[in-house]
């Protein structure tokens, strides 16, 4: 017998979502939210296979990489019809583990623990006992009869709010089945009103009388295994697991000087002693060495930051890589494609995008550099601007290393500034410069002595023939 399998439903559109995108695609903190549920499920060592019709070609893309198998529900018609729409894809014995696509809190021990209980019955339910079971199913227990009630039902059978809200054991959509059983069981199972979907709920009574059900009350936290039904709970579910990784994050070394406000996705990893302020976001696939330094109300995403290394307040860091010890911001962007080795600094109101600066460079103000080597040391000054389009095509420019760019210089691309050669400031440069040279590219200036006296005096005579001229024009003539 191969690994214990696990059947993820996730055909459902999830109308109280109001989305034009199938539900168990939104993300939850970076990845969708179906992948959470098959990420647990492999975690727990079960193959998985997911039940798919809504957004189907985006599903299996929101899954690229992943071993998994797909069957398709033709006309989804409730839980239970999604996995008799599975039944010919599975084996004819064994367990299968049935979840559903929109519980991205669910951990792969809970799943462990339900196989654990199970023991070879026809069905386990793993349940949950919630203050407010809302719009949850409510386990029954009739003596030793076991069923679900969806709540829908229990305002048709007329039962009270505060009956209702007593019931608090509710089914938390996740079953461990016995193959065989639900072969036999599906095929037979009765659509309900109004809507006339198939219950999988409907396989614990019956299991129940043949003395073949359990159900397992869920000991963690409760909102482990909540299910996302509208983007209320969506957010709330970001909240939860948000706080479960920075938790993690933290005890394993990292600071955050407000986790509240601090937004960690999946697959974000930190180095001992990272130390994160408040109002940050890194984003999913962000790495960050030993000892990093993240200021307040910076946003990273896909970038590797080295040890070290210090990103200060308000800068936006996406696709790029930090070297070493370098410096970057307050209020510097760097775009993808952005490579600073180390103990580069880069400071406010810098942009750099598809340019390596390499070890020790500077630059330090309000400058652009797209397309560009910055090579070793050079100091770029305040205002600088690579010209790298024409209207046409993106070129390269080259600063050699070493290299002192006076500041407001614009380096019209394609060019080349030699190894530490010296720039005037406020050059606009159209043609390379030699190693060692200098060059000054501007208007030559002119100095012209005592002319200041004369021209203020020749202004003010100006003015007062010009309001003579104005006030006589007032009268009539
Ligand atoms: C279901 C349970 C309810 C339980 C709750 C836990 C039923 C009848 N009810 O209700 O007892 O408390 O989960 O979260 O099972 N899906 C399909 N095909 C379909 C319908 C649904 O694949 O035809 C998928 C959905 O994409 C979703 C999952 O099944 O991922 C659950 O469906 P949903 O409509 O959210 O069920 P609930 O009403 O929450
Ligand atoms: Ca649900």
């Amino acid at each position: 017998m191969g690994p214990p399998l696990a059947l993820v439903l996730a055909a459902g559109l999830g109308t109280r979502m109001r989305s034009r995108h199938a539900k168990v695609l939104h993300p939850v903190l970076g990845w969708p939210m179906v992948r959470h549920a098959v990420a647990a499920c492999q975690e727990a060592g079960l193959e998985v296979r997911l039940v798919v019709h809504h957004q189907e070609p985006q599903v299996r893309e929101a899954l690229a990489g992943l071993h998994v198998a797909f069957s398709r529900q033709e006309h989804p018609r409730g839980t239970g019809d999604a996995v008799r729409a599975a039944l010919a894809d599975l084996p004819a014995t064994g367990t299968l583990v049935v979840l559903p696509g929109d519980a991205p809190l669910l951990r792969a021990q809970t799943l462990t623990a339900l196989l654990d209980a199970h023991q070879g019955r026809l069905v386990t339910c793993l349940s949950v006992r919630l203050p407010d079971p809302a719009e949850y199913g409510r386990i029954v227990r009739d003596g030793d009869q076991l069923r679900i009630v969806e709540a829908a039902e229990l305002v048709l059978a007329g039962r009270s709010e505060a009956e209702r809200a007593a019931m608090d054991e509710v089914n938390s959509g996740v079953y461990a089945f016995d193959l065989a059983f639900l072969h036999e069981l599906l095929p037979s199972l009765q659509p309900h009103p109004p809507k006339g979907e198939l219950y999988l709920t409907d396989a614990l009574a019956a299991a129940s009388a043949r003395g073949g059900a359990a159900v397992l009350c869920h000991s963690g936290d409760p909102a482990e295994v909540m299910g996302v039904n509208d983007r209320w709970a969506m957010s709330e579910a970001e909240r939860r697991l948000g706080e479960r990784l920075k938790q993690a994050h933290a005890l394993a070394g990292v600071s955050f000087q407000d986790p509240a406000s601090t937004r960690v996705e999946v697959e974000v990893l930190l180095g001992q002693d990272v130390l994160i302020g408040p109002g940050c976001v890194l984003a999913r696939g962000v790495v960050l060495g030993e000892g990093v330094e993240v200021g307040p109300h910076c946003v990273l995403s896909r970038c590797r930051v080295h040890a070290g290394a210090r990103i200060l307040a308000h800068s936006v860091v996406d696709g790029a890589e930090v070297g070493a010890g370098a410096q970057v911001g307050p209020l510097a962007r760097l775009r993808p494609g952005a490579v600073l080795e180390a103990d580069v600094r880069v400071g406010n109101f810098v942009e750099v995008k598809q340019s390596r600066i390499e070890e020790g460079a500077k630059v330090s103000h309000l400058s652009y550099i797209g397309d560009a080597r910055v090579g070793a040391g050079a100091n770029v000054g305040a205002g600088t601007i690579t010209c790298n389009y024409d209207g046409f095509g993106k070129h390269h420019t080259e600063i050699g290393a070493g290299a002192f760019i006076g500041s407001n210089t614009a380096l019209v691309a394609p060019l080349r500034v030699g190894v530490g050669a010296i720039v005037g400031a406020g050059s606009t440069l159209t043609a390379d410069v030699p190693d060692q040279a200098l060059a000054v590219a501007r208007g030559a200036q002119i100095n012209r002595s005592d002319l200041a006296p004369r021209l203020r005096a020749r202004n003010q005579a100006l003015a007062r023939l010009h309001a003579a001229r104005s006030s006589g024009e007032g009268e009539p003539s």
